[in-house]
């Protein structure tokens, strides 16, 4: 009996004695990126994925204590694949945490699975108003922006030029519509009139019998929202067809984001709106911008800083809970409530989980997106149609 006990005791005092593996090494963290890698998105995929491998790189590979680890599938922006496209990252890759995407039609797709399924999603760019607005979720955030708030802070612009007639033109699904829906909105409120809304089938690019209707309809300017590949072209086309002299073209600060080398002198002068430009100066940015360009070699863009962000609202769900995702009201009411500290400027979220933040007035000056001021400040979402 004697011997079973004092076995029993060595056995235990063994066990207590030995290093406990399992405690020391938590479980990697998986992420889901679901970005695009290919179309006329694939160059904002890739500034996303850069900037949220930066800010985990910068954490040395870890979230609170969590090495992270990453599964990635090109969504092509193809709304019509979005579904399978997550559930692949959820079902076959196991992921913690779905990060994604660039377009709004496959980020609201996204959403729908996040909120049957409870995983957490953070959405790095696409602005669909449904994200924080219909489909919005506890556990449901963006890093980047919402449609609406560039095309509202730039309805407000142009009105103060004294611009009446506005002519708009763009992709004809959530992104475009919705920037131009708050372009109007702020621009009719302040007395301008929308005279007429061209739009085109994403990702199309056959732009050349809308800008022929541009010119026959001579209105005072234009405004327009395109993004990527699409963007560049749109740029080129329109100093092709002689309108950049004769009608001033305004737009979502995207037409001009990522693509100034493309577009070369065709874009220089363009004034935009955004929450990010080029050279806003501060010490976060400028530490941003060195670490970017030191691991890139390129300089990030907009893109990138929302990709960043995406990581850095992740860790702060992450710290708060000392990396236990099933803690999840307290995960999920650390990222509501953390201030993000942006290269673009410090930000919260809105009760919807949208970023609330300054929207820039930006002028293309040869590679940069220069600051002219602040367009629109602390401008909120209004998130309509959310109730959690
Ligand atoms: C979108 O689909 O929501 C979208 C895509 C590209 C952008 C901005 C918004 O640059």
């Amino acid at each position: 009996m004697n011997v079973i006990r004092s076995l029993l005791i060595a056995a235990a005092a063994a066990v207590l004695a030995a290093p406990p593996a399992a405690a020391q090494t938590a479980p990697k963290l998986k992420v889901g990126l679901m970005l695009p890698a290919s179309g006329t998105y694939a160059a904002l995929g890739t500034a996303i994925e850069n900037g949220f491998k930066l800010y985990v790189a910068e954490q040395g590979g870890k979230l609170a204590g969590r090495e992270v680890e990453f599964a990635q599938v090109d969504d092509e922006s193809d709304p019509a694949k979005a579904t399978d496209n997550v559930n692949k990252l959820l079902k076959r890759d196991s992921v913690d945490v779905l990060v994604g995407s660039v377009h709004s039609g496959v980020a609201m797709a996204m959403a729908k699975v996040a909120k049957d399924t409870g995983t957490p999603l953070i959405v790095p760019n696409a602005g669909a108003a449904a994200v924080t607005g219909s489909m919005c979720a506890p556990n449901i955030f963006r890093s980047s922006f919402s449609n609406w708030q560039p095309g509202y802070a730039m309805g407000e612009v142009v009105a103060a030029k004294g611009h009446k007639n506005v002519v708009t033109i763009t992709w004809h699904y959530a992104a475009g519509d919705e920037s131009v829906r708050g372009f109007k909105e702020a621009f009719e409120k302040a007395g301008g009139k929308v005279v007429k809304e061209l739009s085109l089938p994403f990702p199309n690019v056959e732009f050349q019998a809308l800008l022929t209707e541009i010119a026959a309809t001579k209105p005072d300017a234009v405004y327009t929202f395109f993004a990527g590949g699409g963007a560049v072209k749109f740029v080129k086309d329109y100093a092709a067809a002689g309108l950049k002299k004769s009608i001033p073209l305004y737009a979502a600060g995207f037409l001009t984001d990522g693509t100034l080398e493309a577009q070369g002198a065709d874009a220089e002068g363009l004034l935009t709106t955004l929450h990010y430009a080029d050279d806003l100066g501060t010490p976060r940015d400028k530490a941003f911008r060195l670490a970017y360009a030191k691991a890139y070699k390129v300089q990030p863009d907009v893109y990138a800083v929302q990709g960043y962000d995406a990581a850095q609202m992740l860790a702060a769900g992450l710290t708060a809970v000392k990396g236990d995702l099933t803690r999840k009201p307290e995960f999920d009411s650390a990222i509501e409530n953390a201030k993000i500290d942006s290269p673009r400027g410090a930000f919260t979220l809105s009760r919807s989980h949208n970023p609330v933040q300054d929207i820039y007035l930006r002028q293309v000056v040869g590679k940069e997106n220069k600051l002219v001021g602040v367009a629109s400040k602390a401008l909120a979402d209004p998130g309509q149609g959310c109730s959690m």
